[in-house]
């Protein structure tokens, strides 16, 4: 039964082990070269149409531990004076890591025009609690790195925190596409509704150019890859977890019935490639720009 399938994201300990099984095997390195390069660009060039003493409001959702802000919160620091940076991530684990890099960094005499405001709940609760009794609060820049996936209402949520930019203000989505995003269709096809993590990042830029008259919209496309042989390895504890956080299922091998486990099997096989004699998955994702209107 499908329906005993686990979604990955409800256990965050397990999560945060199977990503950095899937870094280990070289999907991380894209961070190293070209990940930070494309922040720092898009960072530096965006527009503030804010008051110029005026505080620039940034909402950082879904960040992990940080590590995927710090290009970030560089760049803009460098820019402006005055930066709230509010964090909204539920797994507390990650959010205490945050703090503790903010803490490093501000003793080391960077990030001195941040002020952050730390949240451990998900985007769906922090959009709830702010709406309360009071005028919802408002960004310049609403950033989204892997992770509109696991919102419970991913259209729902995106168009409402696209409602929550300032004019002229920017909302970068960041997801996976291609490839993965095939896998993950695929398996949304299967699973219970609450358990899917349909999207990618051609269903979202569809979905937005939906909901959003005349988005203006700018998208860029990254080749990334990470070493899968171990996948194809039915008693790898490493392939396993690779297997689990592609799928965003947890124990997929263990808990799926053989014959979903032989049709995922046959899949990766038709989208792995192979180079110098190893074989790869094609993590490439693509970053979107939305500019409020
Ligand atoms: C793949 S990680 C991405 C981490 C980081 N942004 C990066 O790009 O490396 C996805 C993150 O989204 C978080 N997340 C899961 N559900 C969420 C929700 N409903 N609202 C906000 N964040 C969520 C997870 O805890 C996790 O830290």
């Amino acid at each position: 039964m499908t329906q005993d399938l686990k979604a990955l994201v409800l256990f965050p300990k397990e999560y945060f082990e199977r990503y950095e099984v899937i870094s280990r095997y070289g999907y991380d390195e894209y961070f190293l070269s070209q990940h930070d390069k494309n922040l720092k660009d898009t960072f530096e060039s965006f527009v503030f149409c804010g008051k110029a003493d005026s505080t620039l409001r940034v909402l950082a959702v879904g960040t992990s531990d940080g590590t995927s802000d710090i290009q970030i919160i560089d760049t803009l620091n460098s820019k402006y004076s005055s930066i709230l940076y509010v964090v909204v991530e539920p797994a507390e684990s990650q959010v205490q890591k945050f703090q503790t890099l903010v803490q490093s960094k501000q003793e080391a005499g960077l990030w001195k025009n941040v002020k952050f405001d730390f949240h451990s709940i998900t985007v769906e609760e922090y959009l709830g609690k702010t709406k309360i009794g009071k005028e919802p609060a408002r960004f310049d820049i609403i950033h989204l790195q892997h992770c509109a996936y696991h919102f419970a209402d991913i259209e729902g949520t995106t168009v409402e925190l696209y409602g929550r930019l300032n004019t002229g203000g920017m909302l970068f989505i960041l997801l996976v596409t291609g490839a993965w995003e095939q896998m993950l269709l695929r398996m949304g096809n299967i699973v219970p509704e609450s358990m899917s993590s349909k999207l990618g990042s051609a269903t979202m830029r569809k979905m937005l150019q939906r909901r959003i008259p005349d988005v203006k919209m700018q998208t860029q496309y990254r080749k990334i890859s990470f070493k899968f042989d171990e996948g194809f390895k039915e008693n790898s504890e490493d392939g396993n977890m690779m297997l689990d956080f592609v799928l965003q299922v947890l124990d997929f091998r263990k808990t799926a019935p053989p014959e979903i486990v032989g049709d995922f099997m046959k899949f990766f096989k038709e989208l792995c490639y192979e180079e110098n004699g190893e074989l790869y998955f094609p993590a490439d994702d693509e970053i979107i720009t939305v500019i409020k209107q």
